[in-house]
């Protein structure tokens, strides 16, 4: 389930301007989407401009990426640290005291992505003005373990959401994540208070991670007509 408004010049520039970012010598979480892969190409014309850059990539599509772009590839068990990561978001909200939250996992991505982006010292969100809103209000992707299913939903509806099985397309049956699991889109409305609802999403048992990074992002780019934004520095 993605968000998919937005127009692809406002997310070309954003994710340009984000890899733009990234000096020399440092490791770069590679976020997936569409707005990261403009990133994610960036980067790699940068590398082919002799960038030297290892890229820890989040997903299938984002390590593809970063392959067909030549950008040297590595993991997070092979290096100190990660200087910056550059990922997307379905939305994001400017936190009342400085800050922003995050829904992400449209792509079912989130759970590697989350590992990634808040090992990172400084991550990068790209995004087009479509995902600016206040407050949340997007479906929370739940990656849960299979034979969670039942309760999962239940504990879901019992935190007043009402969780939708995401279903695949050109395949039968369900989505399934890189790492086997399913995924309900838990929509619970407007989201007043993200910290207590990701804190309630990731206490449940059978529950991998669900898409809700909750102060997480130091910054936000976004594209537009005619430039880029940036938010929170
Ligand atoms: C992947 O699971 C997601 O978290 C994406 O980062 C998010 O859906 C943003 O994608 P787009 O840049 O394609 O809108």
């Amino acid at each position: 389930m993605k968000n998919t408004e937005g127009s692809s010049e406002a997310k070309r520039r954003a994710g340009e301007h984000a890899a733009g970012l990234v000096e020399d010598g440092e490791v770069v979480g590679l976020g997936t989407g569409s707005t990261t892969a403009h990133a994610i190409r960036g980067l790699g014309h940068a590398v082919d401009a002799g960038l030297d850059v290892r890229g820890i990539p989040t997903s299938f599509q984002s390590r593809q990426l970063a392959l067909d772009a030549d950008i040297p590839l590595t993991s997070l068990d092979a290096v100190d640290g990660v200087d910056v990561a550059i990922d997307g978001a379905d939305q994001v909200a400017e936190r009342p005291g400085g800050g922003f939250d995050l829904v992400k996992g449209g792509g079912a991505a989130h759970a590697r992505e989350k590992i990634v982006d808040a090992a990172a010292d400084r991550f990068v969100v790209v995004a087009d003005p479509s995902k600016l809103v206040d407050p949340l209000d997007y479906p929370v992707p739940v990656e849960l373990l299979p034979n969670a299913r039942p309760t999962v939903a239940a504990a879901v509806r019992d935190l007043g959401g009402e969780p939708d099985l995401r279903m695949a397309r050109r395949k039968d049956g369900p989505v399934v994540t890189e790492n086997g699991n399913l995924v309900f889109d838990c929509d619970f409305g407007p989201i007043d208070d993200p910290a207590t609802l990701a804190t309630e999403l990731s206490a449940l048992p059978g529950v991998l991670e669900q898409g809700l990074f909750v102060d997480l992002a130091d910054e936000v780019h976004v594209g537009h007509g005619d430039g880029v934004d940036v938010l929170g520095r």
